[in-house]
């Protein structure tokens, strides 16, 4: 079939590990736009939901780390984080093994991927997945790019990988979705915890809206450490999505929220 659906959430843990700690006046719309996206997901009938993220050591380390990676296990299963301390319950979602290797296959065609039969979710997947799919009844395919231990993939490579799964998508007889996720500035882990570069944010997206590749390609990771902290790297995976949906984006929820340490973020892009 084709593409048929593409999105870009944040997955911070806060975002429900420390979901009593916001002002709902702030936390609730932003939960509502993430819902929403969900609901305007499933109303394309996708098979499945291609995941790109950016894990955190869950699954993936510094012994042998690939750039990116695609799962092709019957199920996944997760959080692999303490359930109360990130406030979603341990859970078993459903993969789409048979298409995993189809689309693994065409993405090697240009993107030499790795590919897991095993994979346990942690916050980056299971936080989207809680409000996308709160009944985890949607097939999942998990992609992951290295935005954690460098040397990081560039950014231009991480637009190819887009590139590669839209192809991947257009090859397949089945309806493909992809939402990716990642934070914007932010400095998880750090004593800067909490901190937040809205005016940074604010222009990445609006290279992003933009589908820009040149802006959105134009960050050394020096700037992007400098500016956005560490948590800044996982912009890899918004640029990959734009690399596959190459249309138009709309920022539909764009909101700092210290506590859930990220400006929390919801948008769609026209697939092109
Ligand atoms: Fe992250």
């Amino acid at each position: 079939m084709s593409l048929v659906f593409a999105g870009v959430c944040s997955h911070a843990p806060g975002i429900t590990g420390r979901a009593q700690l916001a002002d709902a006046a702030l936390r609730e719309p932003f939960y509502a736009a993430f819902r929403k996206l969900g609901d305007d997901l499933r109303k394309t009938r996708p098979d499945a939901l291609v995941l790109v993220g950016a894990e955190h050591f869950a699954n993936f380390f510094m012994d042998n780390m690939p750039a990116y990676a695609i799962g092709m296990a019957d199920e996944y299963e997760g959080p692999i984080e303490d359930p109360a301390w990130l406030g979603i319950g341990k859970t078993r979602i459903p993969g789409a093994p048979g298409l995993s290797q189809r689309l693994i296959a065409e993405v090697m065609q240009s993107v030499d991927v790795a590919f897991a039969e095993e994979w346990k979710f942690d916050h980056g997947l299971i936080v989207p997945l809680h409000f996308l799919t709160p009944e985890y009844d949607l097939p999942v395919i998990p992609a992951n790019i290295n935005c954690q231990g460098p040397p990081l993939t560039p950014l231009h490579r991480a637009f190819a990988f887009g590139e590669a799964l839209r192809r991947a998508a257009d090859s397949v007889a089945e309806r493909v979705a992809i939402i990716a996720t990642g934070g914007i500035s932010h400095w998880p882990a750090t004593p800067d915890s909490g901190k937040i570069n809205e005016a940074w944010d604010r222009d990445f997206m609006d290279r992003w809206s933009r589908c820009d590749k040149d802006a959105l390609l134009g960050y050394t990771d020096a700037e992007i450490y400098r500016d956005a902290g560490q948590g800044g790297f996982e912009i890899r995976t918004f640029i990959a999505l734009a690399g596959a949906a190459r249309g138009a984006g709309t920022v539909r929820h764009f909101q700092p929220i210290p506590i859930f340490s990220v400006t929390c973020t919801i948008g769609v892009m026209e697939v092109a």
